[in-house]
């Protein structure tokens, strides 16, 4: 047990752990529960409860079973020139609500999704100082808790600005937390620590907790609209808050009343793989505001964008220069071979030359260097049937972006482009604005002026039919429901950092992203590199996986977009496994994580969408491992053929990587199948029915 339900802690040494329980509940019985609403799950396993203390202070605790996950946690929002709510308060009414119905994802790592909860709106009234009043809407559904203030039209508030957000998750346990450090000069593109919880100081959302019960936690957001997104704060030990993303003018949100804040979300499950296969965040979003949406189309594609990162080619001009007409035909000429549906040109327009890092002001977004044509590129796509994926790196510079955005997006709708990867290279607190008097503004990528300046470009792009892939955006919280455009972001240390430019990512880094940062949503970390050791066996700049590792990526890592990374020659010396690539899907009917540990080892099952074909990846960090998974999953009047990558028996990241084995067996749902993992290594499996259906 972890200290202090009710505020004491300052008066606990940090070391003295409550032994006696009766002295727990005296503590809480003194301060609490003048008021008190509860709500349960529907499967009646989570419950939550709001209360006043005898100041009328709200809190709020979850349990889940019979055990406390979060005792006693303060709500409230402090304005800068208005009282803050959250404090002085009467309880007026309570509604309850309950819902349990499916909606369907237009893509996604799923078709149909259940949305059943039960929810409870408290309505609140100041007791003390201006009248005001505001509600607080919980809830509770199988797989967690969401939680949001809702703030009314009302005389007192008009305007307002929010100084700070009193949200807070005390945890009673300890547990061992799964995190990256919030508000660095490195966005999201951290590895993950493993810790203590007490270790954590700022860390991003999601961040996943192991709970000593053996209980999964997982502490994120949905919904992050016209607001701030929140890290974790330990504010004393095993007290973490919310603390919001600030503004340039020093107020972390502006807004107006009525208005209603993210939702606060605690995804809960029995173990890890539990995590995975919740829908929570994507369930607390609104339904798809965007209408037809047939026009955002999952795929593959391939691009000129490794070599860049490589060093062999470069963004800018010059004899070296990767977006030439001919590099980019050759390109399309891969992806037509191959099925591919896109192909992104990084460097293809002017402001590249110099320091792009720091010259965002400069980039021109309509106008293509010399020796890439880009009517000629995207006829010569369009002829084979493939289509060209646009590029925007910003370097942060959000009003030079702003300025040329329509008419960047009307050229490549007129060229039939329906995708957009954006950039926002710049470090944490460097996106730049300026001002009708010429002043620059410095602005982090997760404060509300980053947020709205991501929704501006999703809306302005969905009116030409064009989808965004961010790089460097603010963090994933399920945005996807309601803007389908928003097809995927980067958001996290990617494939990219394998090149020659920083340390690589360590074999535990993928295993850990898929409990993590993908919780959030889709990742484009670009896999399928196969000249793993690109510079030389014995440089450190090298992929630290086996082969088959980043074949099963495609299935782990979901995306609805995947790139196929490396360069054409790489995969022509492997056409066997690139098969893999060829015809695994990146768009699925069902998903289900199937067995692992978070940082140590994963398997997914997915079912191919429109078809009867399945899926296995499985992937494992540095550890050499067994596992065994049920094929339960399988259509039970089905037998299939399943075409298994695997390791071979001598691979190894380090030593043996390009040791695999390509076998086919016949296997139905009631096998069990062992899967050896190499030492950063992995499985990929295509399940095809058999023609005939057993009986
Ligand atoms: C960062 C992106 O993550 C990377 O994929 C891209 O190549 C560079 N920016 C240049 O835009
Ligand atoms: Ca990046």
């Amino acid at each position: 047990m972890r200290k202090d339900p009710v505020g004491t802690i300052d008066r606990v040494p940090k070391t003295q752990k409550y032994k006696n329980s009766a002295f727990l509940i005296v503590l809480l019985m003194v301060a609490m529960k003048v008021h008190a609403a509860d709500v349960a799950s529907p499967n009646g396993r989570i419950h939550v409860g709001l209360d006043l203390d005898t100041d009328g202070k709200l809190g709020y605790q979850v349990r889940y079973g019979d055990e406390t996950l979060i005792t006693t946690s303060r709500l409230g929002i402090r304005f800068q020139n208005h009282a803050s709510i959250g404090d002085s308060l009467r309880q007026l009414t309570v509604e309850r609500q309950s819902s349990d119905s499916s909606w369907e994802q237009p893509w996604g790592e799923r078709r149909h999704v259940r949305d059943r909860y039960n929810e409870l709106l408290v309505r609140f009234e100041a007791t003390a100082g201006p009248d005001r009043h505001f509600d607080v809407r919980v809830r509770v559904y199988d797989d967690g808790v969401g939680l949001r203030y809702e703030v009314p039209a009302q005389d007192y508030y008009d305007d307002v600005s929010i100084v700070d957000e009193l949200t807070e998750f005390r945890l009673p346990q300890d547990a061992t937390a799964y995190w990256i450090p919030g508000r660095g000069w490195n966005r999201y593109e951290h590895t993950y620590r493993t810790t203590p919880i007490d270790e954590i100081a700022l860390a991003h959302t999601p961040a996943t907790l192991r709970l000593e019960s053996g209980t999964h936690v997982s502490l994120h957001e949905a919904a992050l609209v016209n607001y701030a997104a929140y890290t974790l704060d330990q504010r004393r030990p095993g007290i973490f808050k919310t603390n919001l993303a600030p503004r340039s003018d020093g107020a972390r949100v502006e807004t107006r009343t009525p208005f209603v804040t993210p939702w606060r979300t605690i995804q809960i499950a029995p173990d890890a793989v539990g995590l995975l296969n919740s829908s929570l965040v994507l369930n607390l979003n609104e339904p798809n505001a965007l209408g037809d949406v047939s026009w955002v189309e999952p795929g593959k594609y391939v691009g000129i964008w490794w070599a860049m990162h490589l060093g062999t080619k470069t963004w800018g001009s010059g004899p070296n220069h990767g977006a030439t007409t001919k590099n980019a035909m050759r390109y399309i000429d891969f992806a037509a071979a191959h099925g591919f549906d896109g192909v992104l040109v990084e460097g293809w327009n002017t402001g590249w030359d110099g320091d792009w890092f720091n010259n965002g002001a400069i980039f021109s977004f309509t106008e293509a260097y010399d020796d890439f044509d880009l009517q000629a590129v995207t006829d010569y796509a369009r002829d084979n049937k493939v289509r060209l994926i646009g590029h925007h790196e910003t370097s942060g510079h959000i009003s030079n972006y702003e300025a040329q955005m329509s008419a960047a997006y009307d050229l490549y709708e007129s060229l039939g482009v329906r995708q957009i990867k954006t950039g926002y290279v710049a470090d944490g607190g460097q996106l730049q604005w300026v001002d009708a008097d010429g002043v620059t503004h410095f602005e982090w990528h997760d404060s509300q002026i980053g947020v709205d300046h991501f929704q501006r470009v999703l809306k302005e792009a969905a009116k030409r039919r064009i989808s965004i892939n961010t790089h460097e955006p603010v963090k994933a919280t399920g945005l996807r429901r309601t803007y389908p455009n928003w097809i995927s972001r980067e958001g996290a240390r990617g494939q990219e950092y394998n090149a020659t430019w920083a340390p690589p990512n360590a074999p535990e880094h993928n295993v850990m992203l898929a409990y993590t940062r993908l919780l959030g949503g889709p990742m484009d970390f670009t896999p399928g590199i196969f000249d793993l050791m690109h510079q030389g066996p014995d440089s450190e700049f090298r992929v630290q996986s086996t082969l088959i590792h980043q074949l099963a990526l495609y299935v782990v890592l979901y995306s609805p977009i995947q790139m196929a990374a490396d360069l054409p020659e790489n995969y022509e010396r492997y056409p066997d496994a690139f098969q893999f690539i060829v015809d695994v899907p990146t768009d699925w009917e069902e998903s289900i994580a199937i067995a692992g540990e978070v940082g140590d080892y994963l398997a997914f099952a997915r079912k191919e969408r429109g078809g009867d074909n399945w899926y296995i990846g499985a992937i494992s960090d540095e550890e050499r491992r067994r596992i065994e998974v049920p094929l339960s999953f399988l259509d039970k009047d089905l037998e299939y053929v399943a075409t298994i990558y695997r390791d071979g028996d001598n691979a190894d990241w380090q030593t043996s990587p390009y040791d695999y084995v390509i076998e086919e067996r016949e296997l139905d749902h009631a096998a069990r199948l062992t899967l050896d993992l190499a030492t950063g290594g992995g499985t990929a499996i295509r399940f095809r029915p058999k023609e005939k259906a057993k009986k």
